[in-house]
């Protein structure tokens, strides 16, 4: 029997062009593993009313580790309305199954790598005072707050009365009071103590781990004084029991400006789960945006790993598919780094690291190309062929992914 079994969650769109790429390199490694197939999605919601089905959280919770490829997701309006007929008016809303499997499988530590590969020519550089430019080498791993805050999705247009009386109870309010309830929308951010303690630690013990030198925690304390306050109440605590890493804290609007002007300074950054998403959003562009950036969502109990892009549905019908596979693979090898696997891991990520670094084979994304059916024409790789150039060079390296990097075009490096 094979050691591990991994649901596997294409999901919509392009999902499922990108993750049976991913399976392609996790057999050429031989991981010992059989893959479930598990549907969560648009389709589902419209045919079923439930965009995570029942019988997939039933794998999940059996297997304990999933592989996902990305879902749609539509505003309330749209939703409603592409609803199967017998369904509408039944209680169904509409919820991301994305969203909802983090609730509930309590995957409450998401893990969002930004590093850059070298080569790849989408990696951030700035001007140098001299007139040249320079590439900084960007190591950034994003540990954000999963399951709480502004996405716990405890929220209402119109909210009951008595969520109106007891807001009502708080003096800012007051400004609030007279607004008629269906132009009242409210979404409530709510932060607990052992979440926040918990991914403060999950950021300090990374580090720790890892050989980083700091962790920054990334809020806004001095306007939201109690769920900002209290992340960065707790990053101070847990930060004594590691004495060899800094902490720094940082608000989350200047830090979206300091990335782009020294991006090389940061190390792990914690942040609570609107601001880890935005500002895992913004690392990852300075190291090739949506098709380099992986994460994996980690519970005490179950793990699924998943590219951060969506299903961008315009390229999803393009024969042959056209997109980047390579943040499905990363999100495959962060797998394969959580259940141990550490030299298949590598194998994959130096194979990838050569492919990037040779230049050879990029999809258009890489080339900065207009997505679409001329990119080919244009010289870009096509899915599949971006993963047959990662197959050829699994074990053919000697490129290891992190020790040099190369800087261009200047003679300073910090
Ligand atoms: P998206 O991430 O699907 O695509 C945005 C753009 O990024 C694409 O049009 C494309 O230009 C580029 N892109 C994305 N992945 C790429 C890849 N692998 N290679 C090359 N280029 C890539 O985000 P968008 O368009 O905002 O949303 C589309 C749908 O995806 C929506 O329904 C949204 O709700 C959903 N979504 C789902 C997520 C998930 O499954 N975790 C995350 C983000 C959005
Ligand atoms: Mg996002």
């Amino acid at each position: 029997m094979p050691k591990h079994t991994v649901v596997t969650m294409p999901g919509d769109g392009i999902g499922n062009q990108v993750l049976p790429e991913a399976l392609r390199l996790l057999k050429a490694v031989q991981f010992d593993a059989e893959y479930v197939h598990a549907d969560i999605g648009w389709d589902c919601w419209c045919r079923e009313g439930n965009a995570l089905p029942d019988r997939t959280e039933d794998l999940l919770a059996k297997h304990k580790l999933g592989l996902f490829g990305a879902i749609t997701s539509k505003p309330k309006k749209q939703a409603e309305a592409e609803l199967r007929p017998e369904l509408r008016g039944k209680g169904h809303s509409y919820f991301s199954p994305i969203v909802s499997m983090r609730q509930r499988f309590h995957l409450d530590t998401c893990i969002r790598p930004c590093i850059s590969f070298p080569g790849n020519p989408l990696n951030f550089i700035r001007k140098s005072p001299d007139g040249g430019f320079e590439e900084p080498f960007v190591n950034v791993v994003i540990f954000r707050q999963n399951t709480e805050g502004l996405y716990a999705g405890v929220e209402w247009t119109n909210p009951p009365e008595q969520v109106r009386a007891g807001l009502a109870t708080h003096s800012k309010f007051k400004s609030f009071a007279n607004v008629p309830g269906p132009d009242l929308a409210v979404s409530v951010r709510i932060i607990t103590r052992s979440a926040a303690r918990k991914i403060c630690r999950a950021g300090f013990d990374w580090a720790k781990q890892h050989g980083y030198k700091s962790v920054t925690i990334c809020e806004k304390p001095n306007v939201l004084r109690e769920t900002s306050g209290m992340m960065e109440e707790e990053a101070k605590d847990v930060a004594k029991e590691y004495p060899g890493i800094a902490l720094w804290c940082t608000n989350i609007d200047a830090q979206t400006m300091w990335l782009t002007k020294n991006p090389e300074e940061y190390d792990v950054v914690v942040a609570s789960n609107l601001f880890g998403d935005v500002i895992s959003d913004a690392f990852a562009g300075l190291v090739g945006g949506l098709g380099f950036a992986a994460s994996g969502n980690i519970g005490d109990e179950v793990a699924v790993f998943e590219p951060t892009h969506g299903s961008a549905p315009k390229y999803a019908e393009l024969d042959p598919p056209i997109v980047n596979p390579i943040a499905m693979f990363l999100s495959a090898v962060m797998m394969l780094e959580h259940v141990g696997e550490i030299e298949k891991a590598r194998r994959i990520r130096d194979a990838i690291a050569a492919v990037v670094k040779q230049g050879r084979v990029r999809t258009y994304d890489m080339m900065r190309l207009a997505g679409g059916p001329k990119a080919i024409a244009q010289g870009a790789a096509t899915t599949v062929q971006m993963t047959d150039a990662v197959l050829a060079k699994l074990d053919r390296t000697q490129v290891s992914y992190l020790p040099e990097f190369a800087v261009t075009g200047s003679s300073r490096q910090r």
